[in-house]
């Protein structure tokens, strides 16, 4: 199949090409595009067959759920049933944004949308072109991360088509993402809002809207043997080309297992913050910024740039777990293979 390539950034008739975009959708077919977190890749929520060509360009596992894109409250409340009261709250201090509410289905979306569960995940972009392309269409958008499954999610037009050039209808390049990291899913099937997957919105920003708020006890240990309630988070994800060992101690200890690995003959790359980067001495390295913001902007991107080619092993700095560095921390725990403690 030939993808095609919408230029939005710079380019001409916006407009047109995001109708042409959301006519392509309609008539079923799977097409990516930009929203605040990472690209996703959209097809017609409440057309399995149209859903069931977005699991098979990503080679998505069927037990895997999709979240289902809508431009505001209204289609949000069309889609489920039973919604409790602090999710009106959360919605109006974060939606539209890096959000996705669990909650009962009342049918609307395809079953293979949900994977087969009573409850579906439900999210407002804020990305002017997800919504530009959510108002043309007017229906619900199932998207997951467009890239293919196991691997970074995509931050850039150019990552979806390193992934999926030719396997989907098109992508609508609007540019580099914001925020980096996929949304916050929070399951609201519940008396007290748990989070399923850590994201764009933290624990402590949730906790100032609604009180209290959980983390699925699943996501809370690592060595933790409960089954997490997100069926997407038992997976190993955002495996870059190479090994990757995240290394805790920081500038000292992360010389030193990299001097080690270098006397083995093997060829190191290191994936830091600027600020350990200039007290290295290490021939291969991508700097992730600064600030955990920058961070979670530059992460899937830095995972990406090491090749096979030019590093055997990629070393990695850990960050703290508090706000947007709880979903670093969850993203670099799935994308290594070994965790070297202190
Ligand atoms: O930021 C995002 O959320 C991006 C952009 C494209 O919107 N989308 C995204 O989708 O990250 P995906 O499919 O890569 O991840 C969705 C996560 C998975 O872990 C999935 O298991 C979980 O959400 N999920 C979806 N529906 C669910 C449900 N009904 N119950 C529990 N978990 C659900
Ligand atoms: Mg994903």
């Amino acid at each position: 199949m030939e993808t095609k390539r919408w230029n939005i950034v710079n380019g001409k008739n916006i407009e047109e090409k995001i109708q042409e975009a959301a006519a392509i959708l309609k008539t079923g077919e799977a097409v990516a595009f930009p929203t605040e977190t990472v690209y996703g890749l959209g097809a017609d929520a409440t057309n399995s067959a149209a859903v069931g060509k977005i699991f098979q360009a990503k080679g998505r596992p069927q037990d895997n759920p999709l979240i289902a894109h809508v431009a505001n409250k209204e289609q949000l409340y069309n889609l489920v049933t039973d919604v409790p009261d602090y999710v009106d709250k959360l919605i109006r201090s974060f939606s539209p944004g890096p959000i996705t509410y669990v909650l009962p289905s009342n049918g609307t979306c395809a079953e293979n949308v949900t994977a087969g569960l009573s409850t579906v995940g439900v999210r407002i972009p804020s990305h002017p072109v997800a919504l530009a392309l959510l108002k043309a269409c007017n229906i619900p958008i199932a998207a997951p991360s467009a890239n293919l499954s196991g691997k970074p999610s995509p931050t850039t037009a150019g990552h979806v088509w390193e992934d999926l050039n030719g396997k989907i209808a098109g992508v609508v390049d609007g540019g580099p993402t914001g925020v980096g990291v996929e949304s916050t899913v929070i399951d609201c099937t519940q008396d007290i809002p748990v989070i399923l997957r850590p994201g764009g919105i933290s624990k402590e920003e949730l906790e100032e809207v609604v009180g209290k708020v959980m983390i699925d006890p699943a996501l809370e240990h690592a060595e933790s043997k409960e089954k997490p309630k997100a069926p997407g988070m038992k997976y190993k994800h955002y495996a870059p080309e190479v090994p990757m060992w995240l290394i805790q101690g920081g500038s000292e200890r992360m010389q030193a297992v990299h001097d080690e690995l270098v006397a083995e003959g093997k060829r190191v790359g290191v994936l830091a913050n600027r600020n350990t980067l200039e007290k290295l001495n290490v021939s291969e390295a991508i700097s992730l910024g600064e600030s955990p913001e920058e961070v979670a902007a530059n992460l899937y991107d830095g995972l990406r740039r090491f090749r096979q080619e030019d590093v055997d092993i990629i070393l990695c700095d850990t960050y703290q777990e508090i706000g947007i560095g709880q979903a670093i921390m969850n993203r670099l725990r799935k994308a290594a293979s070994r965790y070297v403690e202190r």
